[in-house]
């Protein structure tokens, strides 16, 4: 939900916040206007600047907070924040390194050659890290001499953003920024870009780094040979003119956030596939309605002038292969990746995983578009921690579930199987292939809570609890807001953490709170909740991906603060969870300007967290070589190579304790 200052028409952020049908990308008017009666731009711009000067230091008032709340032994967090505001660099909190790790471009190989953005091609582009690095997850080798400081990092690449990529691709037209159309050697390297990545990293010295020598590292792109499995493969309406037996697919697009299963498998799911595909479907197409519920065919990209299967007109079942959550084993890297239709077909967010007390491993689900669902999947085989290749097809068979927040407080997990309840042929369900294909039309027919844009959902062992991101809905409006769903024009989103009954993550029901209202405390009408201990800095809005430490605390990253929204870049905010301090936050490490955060994710011994800082550089108004890396006329970024002639890069950051220690301690 970036916001653009530049007046131009042209798409941003392509496929950042899920575009259906009635997609509307302006921030709420109202929203707005009272964001303005705080921030005025150029007083806005001026705070910007002075905190560029004093980035690194700690604002007296976060230090008088953090020791209050030290000496009332509330929080679970004992770092001196950071100062919110917004620059051309990354910051995190004192004491503390933050390191790039891997860059967009990057060579992964022995043999791949050195990042030239102005000589790329696909070929290149396969051999290295990915674009815009989203879900990051850390398996540890089991043979390591010491396994959480030696392990694979598996990256999922989300989307390209071609104006930041390309140089020369963009003109200003009468004021407005037109994108050249691609030509097919620009599509192959965007292909090339998107998917994943598997890199053996290891920890020398108290530093990280890439083992390019790697068995292991791998890139998947949208071109990686995959298989479908579980209820929907076979069937008919995964058939295409290159596959007839409708269980083979190229490709996985529009990977956001994953997870890594507890027998160490790499999990990307697939989010806005919608923009992938143009052209327009056969008239009474059978996906008519399937396809309207998710706005496909959206076109933002071109990749169907050149590959008939992304035009609906010439390959109509080719959307009903993407949208599912697809599992990689990262120890063979010739392993043919799976995508797991049984865990349903949505805008996937992610698939964090726990494992219940009877064993059957339970992954949460967010289906990310306003008004759309939380989603759960209970596998039926028990999790085996002693035969890992026991666990290997356990996402093929089980029961998904979608939730219904109740006004009373409780949750039920409402299971979306053929021939229960509505979901029969009379309405279209065929089989539990055509519930999984229609995963979204099911759910509306058993009656689920829409919610304000479901993302990260994370199961917490330490607690029992789950958390929902609820990032923003500012087209709720008064006469929708429901007990879970709580604001009317949610401009900043919400935390829910719900309690399985029993303390039983596989459980049909449950109870929910809502913990934590988003936005600045200090403007009464935003509603936020965030307890009086949050300083001017701690307070966020948008929150997105998530992480649970080893101490199983919370962490929390952004997408869609801003200089002209929020006051501030997005970043990663320690929350509070428990007692006193609970919907406490403090602000750990921002990224620069135009950036999101995502993939928070800690080593096992709490000692490294690795985050991804995606699109730096985007939305801004000022137009160079590589793209818009400005932000309003004095504040731009080249980050992370501070380079005229190399653009902005998508990173991985690495950060640790100086002379070492646990993260956040
Ligand atoms: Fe790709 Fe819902 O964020
Ligand atoms: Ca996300
Ligand atoms: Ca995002």
């Amino acid at each position: 939900m970036t916001e653009h200052p530049s007046a131009s028409g042209f798409k941003t952020s392509l496929l950042e916040e899920a575009d259906g049908p009635a997609h509307n990308p302006t921030a709420n008017p109202t929203m707005g206007e009272i964001i303005a009666m705080r921030f005025s731009r150029r007083g806005l711009l001026k705070g910007a600047l002075a905190v560029s000067a004093i980035s690194a230091t700690v604002a007296p008032a976060a230090l008088l907070t953090a020791e209050r709340a030290r000496a009332a032994g509330a929080s679970a967090f004992s770092f001196s924040e950071v100062e919110a505001g917004v620059d051309d660099n990354h910051h995190v909190a004192e004491g503390y390194d933050a390191d790039v790790l891997l860059r967009w471009g990057d060579p992964l190989f022995p043999d791949a050659p050195e990042f030239d953005p102005n000589a790329q091609t696909a070929e290149k582009q396969a051999r290295q890290f990915g674009y815009n690095n989203d879900y990051v997850g850390y398996i540890p080798l089991p043979d390591a001499e010491n396994p959480t400081e030696h392990g694979l990092l598996v990256v999922n690449h989300e989307y390209t953003n071609e104006h930041l990529m390309f140089p020369g691709i963009v003109t200003i037209v009468e004021g407005k920024a037109e994108i050249a159309p691609a030509d097919k050697a620009r599509i192959d390297i965007e292909m090339a870009a998107h998917g994943g990545t598997v890199a053996e990293i290891r920890k020398v010295g108290g530093k990280w780094q890439l083992v390019k020598e790697s068995p292991y590292n791998r890139r998947i792109t949208a071109g990686t040979e995959m298989e479908l499995t579980g209820p929907a493969a076979g069937s008919d309406r995964l058939k295409t003119a290159a596959d007839p037996s409708g269980k083979k697919v190229f490709g996985t697009v529009n990977n956001c956030a994953g997870g890594v299963t507890p027998w160490g498998t790499y999990i990307m799911a697939e989010e806005n596939f919608h923009g992938y595909f143009l052209g327009e479907l056969p008239a009474g197409h059978r996906e008519a309605a399937n396809y309207e519920r998710l706005g496909v065919p959206d076109g933002t990209y071109e990749w169907g002038n050149f590959y008939d299967r992304f035009d609906v007109s010439k390959e109509p079942n080719e959307p009903n292969r993407f949208g599912w959550i697809v599992e990689v084993d990262p120890f063979d890297a010739n392993s043919v990746p799976k995508k797991r239709t049984a865990l349903g077909r949505v805008k996937h967010e992610g698939a964090e995983s726990i494992v219940a007390k009877d064993g059957r491993v339970v992954f949460y689900l967010g289906d990310d578009e306003r008004f759309d669902y939380v989603y759960k999947f209970v596998t039926a085989g028990t999790f085996d921690p002693n035969n890992r290749a026991a666990n290997m097809n356990l996402l093929d068979e089980g029961t998904l579930y979608v939730a219904r927040f109740d006004a009373d407080g409780s949750i039920a997990w409402l299971p979306l199987v053929h021939g229960q309840g509505p979901l029969t042929a009379e309405n279209g369900f065929a089989d539990q292939g055509d519930v999984v294909i229609e995963t979204r039309r099911a759910a509306d027919l058993l009656g689920a809570t829409k919610m304000d844009r479901p993302e990260d959902v994370q199961p917490n062992a330490s607690n029992g609890k789950v958390y929902v991101m609820l990032t923003n809905n500012t087209r709720r409006k008064a006469e929708q807001v429901d007990a879970a769903n709580p604001r009317a024009e949610n401009a900043f989103g919400h935390i829910i953490e719900i309690t399985e009954a029993d303390g039983d993550f596989a459980a049909s029901r449950g109870t929910w709170e809502v913990m934590l209202k988003c936005g600045d405390p200090s403007v009464a009408e935003v509603g936020s909740t965030f307890s009086t201990e949050t300083s001017k800095n701690g307070w966020f809005g948008m929150p997105d991906n998530c992480a649970i430490d080893a101490a199983g605390r919370l962490w929390v990253s952004t997408d869609g603060n801003s200089p002209s929204g929020t006051g501030r870049t997005d970043g990663l905010w320690a929350v509070d969870t428990e007692g006193e301090a609970r919907a406490t936050s403090r602000l750990f490490y921002r990224v620069p300007v135009g950036a999101e955060l995502c993939g928070p994710v800690f080593a096992p011994d709490d000692q490294s967290l690795f985050v991804a800082v995606q699109h730096p550089g985007d939305g801004g108004d000022d137009w160079e070589p590589f793209g818009r890396q400005s932000y309003y006329e004095d504040l731009s970024t080249r980050w992370p190579d501070f380079r005229d002639d190399m653009p902005t890069r998508p990173s991985v950051v690495a950060i640790t304790r100086q002379g070492g220690g646990k993260v956040g301690a």
